[in-house]
């Protein structure tokens, strides 16, 4: 793997979307710990479990345990706490569970020493201004993002989920105090299209994102440590 020389570039994580352990470890045998951070969804997880998080831990891995609570307040509690009992160094909830549910999130790791970085999905970037019209949101996708960063951010937790596009507007208004995480990567000659806001990684330098997060773009392709390379290189 290629050595990340700009500091003001984001820090990578590595959507291990896979259905087995053979095939996701196939990838991570090849990737250094101390160059990016590993984030384990749904799929993953409803799979493998806890016993997956441990052996990568083991193996010096930061996880992202990315699970998008979206639940009743006192199930996000014993949900949150469950999660940082595992150990991951950050985890994830949907902001519009409401300002309920977020505080008792934060609540829930109150106890924990070294707790996990806790933030919040403000709008999937596979959603574009029609998809919130449907689900009843008359508001602009900008300002739903909006809305939901300053919530999030008042209920104390550490950072948000949004395309690059809204990066620029949300630390202007929070700094560092909100840290900001963006999916929606993908190189010019990538195929899959369901991520509506998009950055290609020549473009990320121009927003003040804190991590990206990058699955298909190096998962489905045939060479995974060639195409991450490539994209180091190209963000540099
Ligand atoms: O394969 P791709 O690069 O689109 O993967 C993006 C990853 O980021 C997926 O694991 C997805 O669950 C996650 N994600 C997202 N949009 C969000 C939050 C998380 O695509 N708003």
């Amino acid at each position: 793997m290629l050595n990340i020389n700009s500091s003001n570039i984001p820090k990578i994580i590595i959507a291990l979307d896979f259905y087995s352990k053979k095939e996701a470890m196939k990838l991570v045998d090849f990737l250094n710990p101390s160059l990016v951070y590993l984030k384990i969804g749904k799929e993953m997880f409803t799979i493998l479990g806890k016993k997956f998080i441990q052996e990568l831990h083991q193996l010096g891995f930061n996880i992202f345990l990315d699970l998008k609570f979206h639940d009743i307040p006192n199930t996000v509690f014993n949900a949150t706490k469950a999660v940082a009992d595992l150990g991951v160094w950050m985890l994830s909830v949907h902001a519009s569970g409401g300002k309920k549910m977020l505080i008792s999130a934060k609540k829930a790791l109150k106890t924990f020493k070294n707790a996990p970085l806790l933030i919040a999905v403000t709008a999937l970037t596979s959603l574009k201004r029609k998809d919130l019209k449907e689900i009843g949101i008359q508001m602009s996708l900008q300002d739903y993002i909006l809305t939901l960063s300053k919530l999030s951010i008042d209920c104390g937790l550490d950072g948000i989920v949004c395309p690059g596009q809204e990066a620029k507007k949300i630390k202007l208004l929070y700094g560092d105090k909100c840290k900001i995480i963006t999916p929606g990567i993908r190189c010019t000659n990538d195929s899959f299209n369901d991520q509506k806001n998009i950055i290609t990684p020549e473009q990320i330098k121009k927003f003040p994102i804190d991590y990206i997060v990058i699955g298909r773009s190096i998962t489905f392709s045939k060479n995974p440590i060639k195409k991450l390379n490539f994209i180091i290189q190209s963000m540099q």
